[in-house]
């Protein structure tokens, strides 16, 4: 829930509801059923709401739907709460659409925006261009949406194991700490989706990445959901480059189970980025970011790599920062190494972190960046768009 609402009002403008219509120039992933809902390059035109809501190709439902759909918005079908509103659990007909008693049907996930003015009507409208238009199987699929009176509502297909953050950092016996290998899948399932956003024309730089918008389904496929603060790019401070630092700092969330900002952690450790990167940047130290809960379940070879990947994607300097495609080669080569952990894997751990003579091709060549910089926070979620250092 990081994004405070102030923030993702201010950022989004007419130009950022991105108003375009876009082709997809390339595959971001090796999946064939990435699309868009026309076939053809359609010249960058500023689109009115009506043209947008009608080109989404979007079931249009009624509030009534949508209510008899959630049973009447029930607390109890509540899926989660972000700035935009709550989510409800509710049942559809596959194939009419129509509401339909629960347990018979789809589920879908129904996001109701809080009804304190029209505040979230452009980040509602932006939701609906973007992912009205762009279809990838790392992106959370939009069925449809409400607009009636003051009520704006869109409809998702429902993820069941819902988002990344509430597997890495809520505790109890219902979140069983992510496995290492589900981690390294996630990872490159929401590599997959950004680099599919930076692939169409003209780009999609995301600005939201963060493990509560990365949503999972059943086999923990990662989507990404929330398009209220993507925009077109490249412009003049906005690169795709800002989404893979974001991507860095999730990335670190998920190897060392810690959230980006905690303020209930010894003082130095507040801010995961400052507190990890001297230990990323040496391949004998990178070991200590690493979640203690999941020790055992990778071979310091490929915690050096992941641990190198993260600090590449963090580097203050974009330009050094890799792009989303060369990101996604990495974490799958990551996952095609078949080594797997051996039980004195463990032992060095504890002793003194990856054996570095055991595994000289640890890291990856380029780390250009200098060791210890880090980025300032100014945001409860740092994000790139939140410091003049992410251009
Ligand atoms: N399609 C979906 N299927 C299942 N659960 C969902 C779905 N969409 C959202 N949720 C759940 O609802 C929660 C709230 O989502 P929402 O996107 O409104 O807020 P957020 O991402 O947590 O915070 P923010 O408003 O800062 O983006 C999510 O964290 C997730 O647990
Ligand atoms: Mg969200």
């Amino acid at each position: 829930m990081g994004a405070c609402w102030s923030s993702r009002i201010k950022a989004v403008s007419p130009s950022s509801t991105g108003f375009t219509s876009r082709s997809v120039s390339r595959d971001g992933s090796d999946s064939c059923s990435n699309s868009r809902n026309s076939s053809s390059s359609i010249p960058i035109t500023p689109r009115s709401e009506g043209e947008i809501l009608q080109s989404a190709n979007l079931k249009s439902f009624s509030y009534n739907e949508l209510r008899t759909a959630t049973k009447n918005f029930r607390p109890d079908s509540i899926l989660g709460e972000g700035g935009f509103g709550s989510v409800f659990k509710g049942w559809i007909d596959e194939h009419s659409l129509v509401p339909t008693k629960p347990g018979t049907g789809i589920v879908v996930a129904v996001k109701r925006l809080n009804q304190d003015g029209f505040q979230g009507h452009k980040e509602w409208l932006a939701e609906i261009n973007y992912l009205g238009q762009l279809h990838h199987p790392n992106l959370v699929k939009l069925i449809g949406y409400c607009l009636e009176d003051e009520h704006r509502l869109l409809a998702y297909e429902f993820m069941s194991k819902g988002s990344v953050e509430n597997h890495l950092f809520r505790r109890g016996s219902h979140f069983q700490p992510l496995s290492w290998n589900l981690r390294m899948k996630i990872a490159l399932g929401a590599a997959r989706g950004l680099a599919f956003l930076h692939s169409t024309e003209p780009k999609v730089i995301y600005r939201d990445f963060k493990t509560s918008n990365i949503l999972l389904d059943t086999n923990y496929n990662a989507k990404l959901s929330d398009f209220g603060l993507a925009r077109d790019g490249p412009t003049g401070h906005l690169t795709p480059k800002s989404d893979v630092y974001s991507f860095g700092v999730v990335l670190l969330e998920m190897l060392s189970g810690r959230r980006a900002i905690d303020k209930n952690r010894p003082t130095g450790e507040h801010n995961l980025v400052e507190w990890a990167k001297p230990y990323l940047s040496n391949k004998r130290r990178s070991f200590r970011v690493m979640d203690t809960r999941i020790e055992g379940q990778f071979t310091p070879n490929r915690a050096q790599r992941a641990a190198a990947l993260a600090y590449q994607c963090l580097a203050v300097e974009p330009k050094f920062r890799p792009n989303m495609d060369e990101v996604v080669r990495a974490l799958e080569q990551l996952q095609d190494s078949k080594e797997t952990p051996k039980s004195a894997d463990k032992k060095e751990h504890r002793r003194q972190g990856p054996g570095l003579s055991h595994h000289p091709k640890g890291f990856p060549a380029s780390l250009k960046d200098s060791a210890g910089d880090a980025a300032p926070v100014k945001t409860a979620y740092p994000r790139p768009s939140a410091s003049p250092l992410f251009a």
